[in-house]
């Protein structure tokens, strides 16, 4: 018997319907690696050398800093507060595996939040209002594009209406441009060996990052292949939304002289790392194109199985 919302009454449970939980599916695996890896606290990070950097620091390397990190802060926020419509979509659905995954999705999210505000209340400088540090584009993707791919999900869930929902946030937001900020950031004060407490919140942060990207290219994955026109509707959002993104990190680096930039860092290479990201994730969904569901949550579990491979070996 299906169970699921009749007129707002509910049939019965999934739990208790002989039909279980769905153990082996993509959304339980994430959801088992997220109970692993993303219960660390925000809170448990020791910034106190960070403080003692801070002021040792130019005014030039506090301005990256500080830019940086409040665009991290406002997009940490943005992604936390425009989730719940696509969680919403879901279970509406009766995805109850996945329902169950985006539980962690967004409580990670918010201790992101949590984590950068944290650090900025070290900072005196940062008690000041820092939306100077939003761009045209940033603010045009981050205030405009996400809010309402997002938001429309409430008044129309549709499968075209979440394909275009999980480019802008998961394949674009995330995976394009904060995966690609903590990558660079990371590789930047790994160099210098300064702001610790900082760079242990972004490493443990990029982790949680990655199991959310992973949901978001499985969700569209599955959306695209049962939806008519599904492939069309993700490559014109892709279109629409790779040139603001490309445009954030430009006028992120429009403050700087290419020629002395701060902790030696190059635009060039945010851009390369973007790109090649991207390119991975299209890889996977061209792969994947015209499969079935049974199939596409075959290859998701042994890209995770290869993943886990990995790490174990690297230790
Ligand atoms: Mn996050
Ligand atoms: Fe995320």
């Amino acid at each position: 018997m299906a169970v699921g919302l009749v007129d707002g009454v509910r049939s019965g449970y999934k739990t208790i319907s002989g039909r279980g939980l769905d153990w082996d599916s993509v959304p339980m695996r994430l959801f088992q690696k997220a109970k692993r890896l993303g219960t660390w606290d925000p809170q448990g990070i020791d910034l106190s050398r960070d403080g003692s950097d801070w002021e040792a620091m130019t005014s030039v390397e506090r301005d990256f800093i500080l830019r940086t990190v409040a665009l991290f802060q406002a997009g940490e926020e943005g992604v936390t507060t425009d989730l719940l419509p696509l969680i919403m979509a879901v279970a509406q659905e009766g995805r109850l595996e996945e329902e169950i995954y985006l539980t962690s999705f967004l409580w990670e999210e918010a201790k992101h939040v949590e984590l950068f505000r944290r650090w900025l209340d070290m900072v005196p400088a940062a008690h000041e209002d820092l939306s100077r540090f939003l761009t045209a584009s940033y603010s045009h993707l981050f205030l405009v594009e996400l809010p309402s791919a997002m938001g429309r999900l409430k008044g129309d869930p549709s499968p075209t209406a979440q394909i275009r929902a999980a480019v802008t946030y998961n394949m674009v937001i995330e995976g394009v441009l904060a995966e690609t900020g903590y990558h660079g950031f990371r590789q930047s004060l790994e160099t210098t060996g300064k702001l610790p407490g900082l760079l242990e919140g972004i490493r443990l942060i990029a982790r949680d990052e990655s199991r959310h990207i992973r949901y978001g290219v499985f969700l569209l994955n599955r959306l695209i292949n049962a939806t008519p026109g599904g492939w069309e509707v993700m490559n014109l959002r892709m279109n629409e939304l790779l040139g603001p993104a490309l445009s954030v990190v430009t006028e992120f680096w429009d403050a700087y002289d290419e020629t002395n930039p701060p902790f030696g860092q190059r635009m060039q290479t945010y851009i390369d790392f973007a790109s090649t990201q991207f390119d991975k994730r299209m890889k996977v969904l061209e792969r994947d194109r015209g499969k079935s569901l049974a199939e596409i949550e075959g290859s998701a579990l042994s890209d995770l199985d290869q993943e886990e491979a990995a790490v174990e070996l690297r230790g």
